[in-house]
């Protein structure tokens, strides 16, 4: 079996995987989200720290498999370098105990491989990558070469997801919770909120003046300090026209990705995939185009380490190990 270790955020994971038939015989992972929700975002020095204590718990669970353990893959690419190295200084000195190899995983073929957790891969793929850090829509071709087809010039559409939670002081992270309260909207015209980009012909996304729109709405209902809070309606309609200009914006480029070229399929991954309403509009992109759509079990949109392991046993069939030395971490890498 692969032994998987995920760690570039602020969750700490840990997975077994049986090569040949991609069974998951173990999986765990350990959310800091409670520890980092009263600042708004993760903190760096906070994440590194749970994680030094997370990883080596999580490992003491698996101590009864290490005999069957083959390979030990680990993200080292992109993510925060202090919570990169927790999961690779335990790979290390794991792979060195075991005398077993180490391979080295993108955290985003990662959540690619999300889709394919219990089958062969299937390419050519067209992705969009949802998530807290990242924002791309990805070309895959049969041979499994990538290519970016479109990023994000400032924040993630998770990201400005967190943010809007934070200015209208749900915790972190804020995904789920602006979702659930889009949904108790009643005055669904009341914010109108303009789609980045919309007569911009590049290919590219862009979340920060979306973000901008909303904190001077906040301003504009005088609850921009911590002295007055906005009303649970207040917050509801302002959630709603969020999340649908922010799915629009995704859309609209999209569309004219889907216009240019004809995907036989089409895949979501990342943590923001979970968004039903950004799924729903894919869905109809899909079969208006004549699209198969894959998406990852709920459970593994988000950061696990599950992916990493299914991402690392094809390298591992393909022999593709990295030495001890030549195993760095790489904060910023991209397609
Ligand atoms: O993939 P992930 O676990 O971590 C990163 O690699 O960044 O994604 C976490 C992100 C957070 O920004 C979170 O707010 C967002 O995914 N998220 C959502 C939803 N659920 C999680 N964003 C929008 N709608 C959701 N339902
Ligand atoms: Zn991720």
């Amino acid at each position: 079996m692969i032994l998987g270790i995920e760690s570039s955020c602020d969750d700490s994971s840990v997975a077994l995987l049986d090569i040949k038939n991609l069974k998951l015989l173990y999986h765990k992972k350990i959310s800091q989200e409670s520890e980092h929700s009263p600042f708004g975002g993760v903190v760096p020095e906070l994440a590194a720290r749970l994680h030094t204590r997370a990883l080596p718990a999580l490992l003491e669970e698996i101590k009864p498999k290490f005999k069957d353990i083959k390979a030990i893959a680990v993200t080292n690419e992109p993510g925060l370098s202090v919570s990169l190295i927790g999961g690779v200084s335990m790979a290390k000195a794991l792979s060195v105990a075991l005398n077993v190899p180490l391979i080295a995983v993108n955290h985003l073929v990662g959540h690619i491989y999300s889709l394919f957790l219990d089958c062969e891969a299937r390419f050519p793929l067209g992705v969009l990558l949802v998530s807290g850090g990242h924002t791309m829509v990805l070309d895959i071709d049969t041979a499994g070469k990538i290519s970016l087809l479109a990023g994000t010039s400032d924040d993630s559409f998770g990201e400005s997801f967190d943010k809007v939670a934070k200015m209208i002081q749900l915790g972190y992270p804020g995904g789920a919770a602006v979702q659930n309260l889009a949904r108790q909207c009643k005055d669904k015209q009341r914010f109108k909120f303009t789609i980045p980009l919309l007569h911009d012909k590049r290919l590219e996304y862009s979340f920060s003046g979306l973000k901008n729109q909303v904190r001077l709405e906040i301003e504009r209902l005088g609850c921009d300090t911590s002295d007055k809070r906005l009303s649970n309606d207040d917050m509801a309609d302002i959630c709603y026209a969020f999340e649908n200009a922010a799915c629009a914006h995704i859309m609209d480029k999209l569309a004219k990705i889907f216009k240019e070229r004809s995907f036989k399929r089409f895949g979501i991954v990342g943590g923001a995939s979970a968004n039903l309403n950004l799924r729903s509009r894919i869905e109809r992109l899909c079969l208006e185009s004549g699209c198969e759509l894959l998406l990852a079990p709920l459970e593994f949109c988000s950061d696990n380490a599950a992916m990493i392991a299914r991402a690392g046993r094809e390298k591992y069939l393909k022999g593709e190990f990295v030495k001890h030395n030549e195993l760095n971490i790489n904060p910023r890498v991209k397609f």
